[in-house]
């Protein structure tokens, strides 16, 4: 989320957004549904076997993990669930609530239709209004019967007394009740519903996506007032996360559409292969990605990745992007210093090579309309999952150290511009902001 975009007024309503809500719903343009809800989620079946667990329970479990509920709930070392986990912002920061089973410090005291309603309308049993920095604007997709299972788990979890801790926000943006205005424009209410001319693979997909991965939380860019752009979902996005130095930066989320900056040079295979095990021909996951990998689309069954690989592969084309720099002397400067500091692993082509560097031609991470993430890798290199995590390439280094500002901005502009990539220019004040 960029809060430097919010003007005036709008900034009251604006900073609700926090770079870490909504989705986008891409039945938005599409022709009335046709076939009932309860079609794309019929996971029961394809969920893994947990004899131990009720049938019920497994599902939502499974649910919990697409979802993603753990990552977001839980503090490093902490008891699961427990909450307490950071959110910080511009405006103040979040933090995740105590979702155990404890009556007074958790969710124990909560009906099934509470927690719907908190899943589907970001508001809580007391009236109060959540942050939608609890993905609710993805979730209100999700079906009677999937909210009834994950209900059915959250019923197992063992109770923490912990209480939340408070959110630190700034005025007016301590005030939840604004939450009611910014719904009426941000939140689309309704349950999936399938495409009927679509595949049942493609719509099983559509609903992950949309839904419990809530990838477009991070992966849409966003208007002025902190919703999603539904007319360009899932074409990249900008919010602030963790650098491998602990410190919050802005990190850019790639854009998922088949456009040729986004993921066009990727196969159905290169998508699933990336989500399901982290590597791929294209890419190697790390920073955020890892979260969402090695705590979540890793436990999927392969049927719900493949799918979710068909449903992101099939998003038409879109892209914000700018144009490219003409700069030739940034140019011809930022040719010297990639064969001085990349052309090794990455070849002189920017093709890559398998066991040394990804390829950089076609880069959705290079091309990104905001180049945050791009010179993050430089500066901070890829941080990958931890072991037993292996990529089978050679470990991109950090380069803060070696490298000026206008050194980055250069390769960067560079690489943004050459060999089919196209994107805007950056500066050596872009790479300030990163460091
Ligand atoms: C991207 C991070 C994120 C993810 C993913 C996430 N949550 Fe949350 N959730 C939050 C935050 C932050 C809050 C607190 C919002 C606030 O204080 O306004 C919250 C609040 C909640 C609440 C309200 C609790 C209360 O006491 O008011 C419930 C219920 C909840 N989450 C359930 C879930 C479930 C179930 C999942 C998985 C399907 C999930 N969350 C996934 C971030 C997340
Ligand atoms: C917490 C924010 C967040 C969420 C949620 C998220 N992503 Fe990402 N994603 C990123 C960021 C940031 C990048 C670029 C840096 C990186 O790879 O971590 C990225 C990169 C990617 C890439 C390209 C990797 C590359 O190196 O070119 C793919 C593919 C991808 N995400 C798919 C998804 C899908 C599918 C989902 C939903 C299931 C999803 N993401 C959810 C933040 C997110
Ligand atoms: C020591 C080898 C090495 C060097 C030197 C290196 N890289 Fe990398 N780079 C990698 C590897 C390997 C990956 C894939 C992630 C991983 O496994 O660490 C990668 C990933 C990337 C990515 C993410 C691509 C994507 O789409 O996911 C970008 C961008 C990148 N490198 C740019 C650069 C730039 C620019 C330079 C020079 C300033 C550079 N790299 C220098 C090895 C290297």
């Amino acid at each position: 989320m960029r809060f430097n975009t919010m003007r005036h007024g709008a900034a009251i309503v604006a900073t609700v957004a926090f770079g870490w809500i909504g989705f986008a719903q891409a039945q938005d343009n599409q022709p009335a549904p046709a076939a009932p809800a309860a079609d794309a989620s019929a996971t029961a079946a394809e969920a893994p076997a947990e004899p131990q667990l009720p049938p019920e329970v497994a599902k939502g479990k499974y649910l919990a993990t697409a979802g993603n509920c753990n990552t977001c709930h839980t503090v490093e070392g902490g008891k699961p669930f427990a909450g307490g986990v950071s959110f910080p912002t511009d405006f103040g920061t979040i933090f995740s609530t105590n979702i155990t089973q404890d009556a007074d410090t958790g969710i124990g005291k909560w009906s099934l239709d509470d927690f719907k309603k908190a899943m589907r309308t970001g508001v809580r049993p007391d009236g109060q209004h959540l942050y939608p920095a609890f993905p609710y604007t993805a979730f209100t997709i999700l079906t009677d019967e999937d909210l009834a299972a994950l209900y059915a788990y959250m019923k197992t979890i063992a109770p923490v007394a912990e209480a939340p801790k408070q959110n630190v926000m700034k005025f007016p943006f301590n005030q939840r009740g604004l939450l009611s205005f910014w719904n009426k424009l941000f939140l689309k209410e309704g349950t999936f519903k399938a495409q009927a001319n679509q595949s049942a693979e493609w719509n099983r997909g559509a609903y992950l996506v949309e839904g419990l991965g809530h990838c477009g939380a991070c992966h849409t860019p966003r208007n002025f007032l902190g919703g999603e752009r539904t007319d360009v979902a899932l074409s990249g996005g900008v919010y602030n996360d963790k650098n491998r130095k602990g410190d919050y930066r802005p990190w850019s989320a790639v854009n998922l559409t088949s456009a040729p900056v986004g993921l066009g040079p990727w196969s159905v295979d290169d998508i699933h292969a990336y989500l399901k095990n982290g590597v791929s021909k294209r890419a190697t996951t790390f920073g955020p990605m890892n979260d969402v990998i090695m705590n979540s689309m890793k436990h999927l069954t392969d049927d719900d990745v493949k799918a979710i690989a068909t449903y992101i592969k099939a998003l038409p084309p879109k892209s914000i992007n700018g144009s490219p720099s003409t700069d030739k002397a940034m140019l011809n400067a930022g040719e010297t210093v990639y064969t001085v500091r990349c052309g090794t692993c990455h070849m002189p082509t920017g093709l890559g090579a398998d066991s040394l560097g990804v390829p950089l031609v076609g880069s959705a991470v290079i091309n990104a309309s905001d180049p945050s993430t791009l010179i993050n890798t430089i500066l901070y290199g890829t941080e990958l999952p931890p072991p037993p995590f292996v990529s089978g390439r050679r470990l991109m280094t950090p380069l803060a150290d070696e490298m000026s500002d206008e050194e980055i901005a250069q390769v960067s502009t560079y690489l943004r511009a050459t060999w089919g990539n196209s994107a805007g220019g950056v500066t050596a004040a872009q790479v300030a902001k990163q460091r």
